[in-house]
């Protein structure tokens, strides 16, 4: 049976599938497979080990053929699949949530300490020679500790995220579907609204997946909500925020500002982001620690094999 792999990915992933006997193919190079490359190489797999650059819609699907029973997604999220399509099929989609948690919680820890006591700026300027000497006025950012944290989307990432405020000492509130009893209890956090959320919080981090009902969640109106010193981390999808309206946020102060993993047409950024000082902007690193990404790249190809051998998988979304 064939797999395709659509990105150059470690060793460990494409040894678990030739081990189980599978035909393994990979695109070679570390970088996205263009689109004609990528649909003529699905043809007649039975797996697809894809990336969440890659678009996985109907038309991968009818290439890849009748043989395709699984795409499994080095990823958490799963935004860049076609769900509804995979499902009429009958395709098993899988992600790779868990290992990554920690690692995600500790970036947008560091987008919001980096953004809000201005350590980008301030490396920049000592690096250009321009520390001539202490001043008091130098530099001046925002206090964390006792202050009120928003996070948006208690999933196990926001519920991470949340935890390791304890030793800030911060008012914790959250949206979601429903109660997190372990927010509840460790730190006392409250379930709100969105609106209560951005207009008391002073630090806000998305957590949420990207959705149809998640798409521009927080678009003009939120901006224009939140408090003028409020400092915004996103490490979840970029479309959850409408980029254009925080680019205005961000220009106009509105808000103090915000630390980006992830961008709404990435790996586009929306014209004038760069050039503003009250932003942090990294490249979609969330995860990117050695033994996450391999750990990653073991559970895709896992399975795979899983599923490739008539076993239920761990992580399946459809
Ligand atoms: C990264 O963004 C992921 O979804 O794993």
């Amino acid at each position: 049976m064939k797999v395709f792999i659509t990105r150059k990915v470690f060793d460990c992933a494409v040894d678990r599938l030739r081990s189980a006997g599978l035909d393994v193919d990979m695109y070679e190079r570390d970088e996205r497979i263009p689109r004609e490359e990528l649909l003529l190489r699905v043809r007649g797999t039975a797996g697809i080990f894809s990336f969440l650059h890659d678009r996985i819609d109907a038309e991968v699907m009818d290439s890849a053929g009748e043989h395709l029973q699984i795409i499994a997604n080095f990823a958490v999220g799963y935004d860049n699949i076609d769900i509804d399509e995979a499902k009429r099929r009958g395709i098993v989609v899988t992600n790779t949530p868990g290992v990554l948690t920690d690692a995600t919680a500790e970036l947008a820890w560091a987008l919001l300490l980096s953004t809000a006591r201005l350590i980008v700026p301030a490396d920049r300027f000592t690096r250009e020679g321009k520390f001539t000497g202490w001043s008091p006025t130098l530099m001046l950012g925002m206090g964390i500790t006792g202050k009120t944290l928003g996070v948006i989307g208690a999933g196990r990432i926001g519920t991470a995220m949340a935890l390791k405020s304890k030793g800030f000492e911060m008012r914790v509130l959250y949206t979601s579907r429903r109660d997190n009893e372990l927010l509840n209890r460790e730190l006392s956090a409250i379930r709100v609204e969105l609106d209560t959320l951005v207009e008391e919080s002073d630090f806000i981090s998305i957590h949420t997946s990207l959705t149809p009902e998640t798409h521009h969640l927080i678009g003009e109106r939120e901006l224009r909500m939140m408090k003028r010193d409020c400092v915004l981390v996103n490490t979840a999808r970029g479309a959850v925020i409408d980029e254009r309206a925080l680019l205005r946020a961000l220009r106009e102060r509105w808000i103090f500002g915000a630390g980006l993993d992830v961008y709404e047409f990435e790996p586009k950024i929306t014209e004038g982001l760069c050039e503003l000082e009250n932003v942090v902007l990294l490249p979609h690193i969330g995860s990117a620690t050695r033994e996450v990404r391999e750990k990653m790249a073991t559970m895709a190809a896992e399975e795979i094999c899983r599923v490739l051998s008539g076993k239920e998988p761990i992580n399946r979304v459809v």
